[in-house]
């Protein structure tokens, strides 16, 4: 398992966000995407996810250039194996968090619905396990952001893109967020955040860093 980015550039209407960014993720490794707020991390993540085309370069997975990937290529890429939590959490306020985890029972009923194992865990460890029938819209920003990422982290997916992981938590959330996404590495998954956090930075394995000579800016 691995993304690279091969001599990526992205230009918004004719302004150059970055250009000729190199780098390799590969499975087993957390990578932070990390520089000034406006730099182009969300902008990256968006295109190492194959969510934009880069204005030049290729993004290359599993040692294939995506350049010529039709959409349901890449849509079958981001069914069977990616992740994805958006900087605003995608979550589905007027639902429940149960609904949201499993986009399929209303309300959860412990007479009835048996929780997977992996993800009664995930909500132990984030302290969620009592908010299941909360609507989302109810959430703290901190406490969707823990949604989401078990919600990431469930599908046990080969790649994981997260927007901001840590932008809305406190000391100890940020502990448990960055503590489950070092999991999600450890068995064997390419993990890939955008952050400004450097405490964050200091945990992955390697940081692309934008907005400095690096983006060629
Ligand atoms: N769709 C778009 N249209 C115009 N400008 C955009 C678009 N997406 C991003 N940008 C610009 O690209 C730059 C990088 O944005 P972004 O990737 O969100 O940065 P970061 O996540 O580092 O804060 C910003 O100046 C932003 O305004
Ligand atoms: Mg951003």
């Amino acid at each position: 398992m691995t993304v690279e980015l091969d001599d990526v550039a992205c230009v918004i209407q004719g302004n150059t966000i970055f250009r000729h960014i190199n780098a390799r993720v590969d499975g087993g490794m957390m990578v932070a995407l990390t520089g000034p707020s406006g730099s182009g991390k969300t902008t990256l993540l968006g295109i190492m996810s194959l969510l934009m085309k880069p204005s030049e370069g290729d993004v290359v997975v599993n040692g294939e250039s995506t350049l010529r990937w039709t959409d349901r290529q890449r849509r079958a890429f981001w069914r069977n194996a990616v992740s994805f939590v958006y900087q605003d959490y995608g979550m589905i306020d007027e639902e429940t968090v149960f609904y949201n985890l499993t986009f399929k029972h209303k309300h959860y009923n412990p007479k009835r619905n048996r929780l997977p194992k992996k993800l009664s865990r995930l909500l132990s460890e984030t302290g969620m396990s009592g908010r299941l029938n909360d609507l989302a819209a109810v959430l703290s920003g901190g406490e969707k952001q823990r949604v989401a990422l078990v919600r990431a982290l469930w599908k046990r997916s080969a790649y994981i893109f997260v927007d901001e992981p840590t932008a809305s938590l406190d000391e100890i959330n940020r502990g448990i967020v960055i503590g489950l996404l070092r999991q999600a590495a450890a068995r064997g998954a390419c993990v890939v955040v955008s952050t400004h956090d450097a405490a964050l930075v200091n945990m992955c394995d390697r940081k692309i860093l934008l907005g400095g000579a690096e983006s060629g800016k």
